[in-house]
């Protein structure tokens, strides 16, 4: 897995063989799986880190990646912690306290985006646009969506995943 890794080193490790599986596509979504495939080869695994250099390969929402990593089993995802927190970095949210947010997880968790916590309880994910920007600041945690965020409903959600086992994301 990515855990020594940094995004800019899987990014360059993953860069040249990315590049020629887009030409083999009619769009950068559809080469996502062999995307996935490469790092997994390379990697063992796929993670919170995997997904993030893969979107900026092909440029495309972390959230898509995500998607078609969680969908098919084929892909081991051992790494990402018990819960996922995905908070929206677009626009929207962006220009109603996105930033702050991450930035108010990043302490509370210590960690940086695209990592898990020491005690494996919670991956920390920048995504793009999660489609309820009418509720913006929005993240998700597992498969459910908070919105109109706050530093205090991140405490409250921290607390209340803290002891929760994780859903199934598969
Ligand atoms: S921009 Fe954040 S949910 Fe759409």
């Amino acid at each position: 897995m990515s855990d020594a890794r940094s995004l800019a080193d899987i990014k360059s490790d993953l860069a040249a063989q990315v590049q020629q599986v887009m030409t083999r596509y009619p769009t950068t979504r559809s080469a996502i799986m062999p995307a996935l495939d490469l790092a997994q080869q390379k990697y063992g695994g796929v993670d919170g880190l995997t997904y993030q250099a893969v979107a900026e390969l092909l440029d495309v929402p972390e959230i898509w990646v995500f998607e078609v990593a969680s969908f098919y089993s084929l892909y081991d995802r051992a790494a990402s912690g018990r819960h996922h927190i995905r908070l929206c970095t677009n626009l929207p949210c962006l220009l109603r306290g996105a930033e702050a947010l991450m930035m108010y997880l990043q302490q509370r968790l210590d960690v940086g985006p695209g990592e898990t916590t020491e005690d494996g309880r919670f991956t920390l994910s920048a995504v793009e646009c999660l489609g309820a920007c009418e509720q913006a600041p929005v993240l998700m945690a597992d498969k459910q969506y908070h919105g109109d965020l706050t530093a205090a409903k991140l405490d409250a959600l921290l607390a209340s995943l803290a002891d929760q086992p994780a859903e199934d994301l598969s």
